[in-house]
């Protein structure tokens, strides 16, 4: 009799707080479905009425695609290779000045269209529209790209342009030579057949992206502040169409990149009285500094997935996974703990989690028998959408937690803003209706790039910035990227001419439909 009381007691105590979790869990539940459910109607302006502004079609006939796919292939040979700040090939660049007025007269001569060198390099074009009221846009791409030797084991060799089952192969096939050309030869074919435009749009070809923009994109942006330009949004490489990509997801997903991560190089250092090795210290700088490094490895930045723009990539892709992933998709605000542990399991998955930090250089020592009076290394960390760079340092000074141990910013900027992606943000919704418009099985989705582009330079000039091409990835074609065997489907490049053939038109929408008035067909 005694002891029944207290084990009864603690029965029923167990069974309140099952009971309660059951009822939590249940409401829970009841509300995540209503939110998967309602995510699968949510179609949006996509079937509204939009004012018809394109009214001419490309129709591509065989000699047009023979010289489209002759203009790109010239624009691959040339090696407008940027190595360092200081290493980039002028003669290449020059000649690709030339290559584009030979392929693009009507660009060149058109009343329309008014070209201007910048940085002595980078190109800058401005196509008049016929109403001054229209908010401009601007189309950005890059002329350069990163160093390419066939030894590296090319298929083909990387400025050869060479074809290959339906492909062309080459360095910038890819990053960025298919929207250079595929910009300009896309404004060729309009001006041709008698196209001008309402909205007015710049078109700003960069010649040092690769090494960071400084003297073309920044340029160009000084340009256009001091002639007061403002933009409704700017269009840069980016994010593409995903193809099998992306594991569990039904179809193809087209991401447009609504925010950049944010970069850090912070240099650590450790400095000593240089001393003999016969009487050494019990710390070394090289010991101190080591420890350091050790410490930021086993202390990531913490998980922040789910606190920045990735929660939208998912909530779009949602309806296109199988349950239960779609189920935990729809309800990051319930799961995404969850599933930022699971993906920061894989380097490619982590990134997307947190801030990540790479130990990139470590330099010390100069004779087997002193003790070094300095030693330094290098940490590379690339900023979460939810964190800002002052959070960071603070972050690695306070892990670090060693007074001799000096820490220094080399270089770095925040997280980019993020793009609005809703009804209303036209930019989004114009490159949403072309992209449907080509792909009509396509799901597009806003998503965040972990590289970075030229047109971070720009976000004085507009709030909206999207980062996205309609070049198809299939599994292992992003290793391509700055990797050997960039390459590109013929197919795929006469799309991209197509793409912003028709990108061009539907910007001269005065503004876009109202979600409220749109003809659902459901
Ligand atoms: C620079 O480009 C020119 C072609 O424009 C090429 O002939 C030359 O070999 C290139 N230089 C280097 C160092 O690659
Ligand atoms: C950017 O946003 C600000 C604040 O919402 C607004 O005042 C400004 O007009 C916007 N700029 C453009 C170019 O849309
Ligand atoms: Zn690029």
């Amino acid at each position: 009799m005694t002891d029944r009381g207290p084990k009864f007691r603690v029965c029923k105590f167990l069974k309140i707080i099952i009971c309660s979790l059951l009822i939590i869990t249940l409401v829970l539940f009841t509300v995540a479905s209503v939110r998967t459910l309602s995510l699968d109607v949510n179609v949006g302006l996509q079937v509204a009425q939009w004012e018809k502004t394109n009214n001419l079609t490309p129709e591509i006939n065989q000699r047009q695609r023979e010289e489209l796919l002759a203009n790109f292939k010239e624009a691959i040979r040339i090696p407008t290779v940027s190595s360092t700040q200081t290493d980039f090939n002028t003669t290449a660049l020059v000649e690709f000045h030339k290559l584009l007025r030979k392929a693009f007269p009507t660009v060149f001569s058109s009343s329309l269209v008014h070209h201007e060198l910048v940085a002595d390099y980078s190109h800058l074009f401005w196509v008049r529209g016929s109403q001054p009221a229209l908010l401009p846009y601007m189309l950005l791409a890059h002329i350069d790209v990163v160093p390419a030797s066939e030894s590296d084991g090319w298929e083909a060799p990387p400025f050869s342009a060479k074809e290959m089952d339906g492909f062309i192969y080459g360095r910038g096939t890819i990053d960025d030579k298919q929207s250079v050309m595929g910009i300009l030869q896309a404004l060729e074919y309009l001006l041709l057949k008698g196209y001008a435009p309402r909205r007015g749009f710049y078109i700003g070809l960069g010649h040092d992206e690769e090494i960071s923009g400084f003297k073309g994109a920044m340029t160009i942006v000084r340009v256009l502040k001091q002639r007061g330009v403002q933009l409704a949004f700017v269009l840069d490489e980016g994010l593409a169409v995903l193809d099998g990509v992306i594991s569990g997801l039904e179809g193809p997903a087209a991401l447009i990149g609504i925010s950049e991560k944010g970069q850090a190089t912070v240099k650590l250092s450790v400095s000593m009285v240089p001393s003999h090795s016969s009487m050494p210290p019990s710390e070394s700088s090289i010991g101190i500094l080591a420890a350091a490094v050790k410490r930021l490895e086993e202390n990531p930045m913490p998980r922040l997935f789910g606190h920045g723009p990735e929660g939208g990539t998912f909530e779009h892709l949602a309806h296109k996974f199988k349950l239960p992933m779609k189920f935990i998709m729809s309800n990051l605000w319930l799961f995404s703990p969850l599933l930022g542990r699971v993906m920061e399991r894989r380097p490619d998955t982590n990134a997307f989690v947190r801030t990540t930090t790479a130990v990139t250089m470590f330099n010390a020592g100069v004779k087997v028998n002193i003790i070094p009076s300095l030693a330094e290394a290098y940490v590379n960390l690339r900023i979460h959408s939810a964190q800002s760079l002052q959070e960071v340092l603070d972050l690695i000074q306070s892990t670090v937690g060693d007074q001799r141990v000096k820490m220094e910013l080399v270089e770095g900027f925040d997280p980019l803003p993020v793009s609005s992606y809703d009804d209303k943000a036209f930019g989004f919704q114009i490159i949403k209706k072309t992209v449907l418009d080509l792909f009509p099985g396509v799901t597009v989705a806003p998503g965040i790039c972990i590289g970075n582009t030229d047109s971070r330079h720009f976000k004085e000039l507009t709030n909206d910035t999207y980062r996205f091409a309609p070049i198809w990835f299939k599994p292992g074609d992003a290793q391509r990227f700055h990797g050997i065997n960039e390459r590109i489907s013929k197919k795929n490049y006469e799309e991209l001419v197509v793409f912003y053939f028709n990108l061009i038109q539907n910007c001269d929408i005065q503004k876009l439909p109202d979600p409220h008035n749109s003809v659902h067909e459901l």
